[in-house]
């Protein structure tokens, strides 16, 4: 049988996995509220999966000596980043009254068991250790006998990772931003169905990773956005 669109991409399973659990009897505006809670969650793990992916092989290029390839992958993280962030933006068309009839039916669910999103921030070295990419980062430049200062002042492709880090850390605390004004939106103080205080919890976790790369490029004198 010859391959067709639908059968490449799966779509059959792909879109027979939107299961709204408020009942049938609920209203449309409510059902698609739902639907649509439903679909940015699962678009987001796609996104994250393609991030780790890339993220991955910017540390590895990293590690095998090719910062060219490793900053385009990089870049690349960044924009999916922004996709990430910007799927956050349909949320402003979710009714809060709607999001409250559904939310009942989440149990203990919540974004806070994402298992990508976790390693997300383990490889930005948010967790206990530094990370494969941190880590990475200064192995390339002792062998490149260069300082974090030296490589932020350069115009190398050690400073096209530097920039590269740079900006997935920042589109990291931007998405961190954008989905705690969603939840203040949403919950005002309310706690969160994964058990946290919510918003109050949340704005704890807006953090920036690689703060000494940052510092470094402060240094450097680039400037640094604020949180
Ligand atoms: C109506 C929209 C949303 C609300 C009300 C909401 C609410 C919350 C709350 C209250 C928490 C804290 C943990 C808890 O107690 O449950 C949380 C964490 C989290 N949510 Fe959401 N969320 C929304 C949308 C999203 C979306 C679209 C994603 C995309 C994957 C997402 C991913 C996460 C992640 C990864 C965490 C853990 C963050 C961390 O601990 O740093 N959330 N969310």
């Amino acid at each position: 049988m010859t391959l067709d669109y639908s059968g490449y991409l799966r779509l059959d399973a792909l879109l027979s996995l939107q299961r709204p659990k408020s009942p049938a009897a609920e209203s449309d505006a409510v059902r698609s509220a739902e639907h649509l809670f439903i679909v940015v969650h699962q678009a987001s793990e796609l996104w994250l999966a393609q991030l780790l992916l890339d993220l991955d092989h910017a540390a590895q290029a990293l590690r095998r000596g090719d910062p060219d390839a490793s900053a385009e992958r990089l870049t690349r993280a960044a924009a999916l980043l922004g996709v990430l962030r910007a799927q956050l933006d349909v949320l402003d068309h979710l009714p809060p009254s709607c999001f409250a009839r559904f939310r009942p039916f989440l149990g203990t669910a919540s974004g806070a068991q994402s298992r990508q999103f976790a390693e997300l921030e383990r490889v930005l070295g948010l967790g206990p250790a530094a990370g494969p990419l941190a880590t990475a980062l200064a192995e390339a430049l002792a062998a490149a006998g260069v300082t974090l200062p030296e490589a932020c002042r350069s115009t190398g492709p050690l400073r096209r990772v530097v920039d590269g880090l740079s900006a997935v850390a920042l589109g990291y605390r931007d998405w961190q931003a954008g989905h705690l004004a969603v939840v203040r939106r949403m919950l005002a103080d309310l706690p969160g169905t994964g058990g946290t205080s919510g918003a109050r919890y949340l704005a704890t976790r807006v953090r920036l990773p690689f703060p000494d790369l940052h510092a470094a490029r402060r240094e450097a004198g680039e400037t640094i956005p604020a949180g």
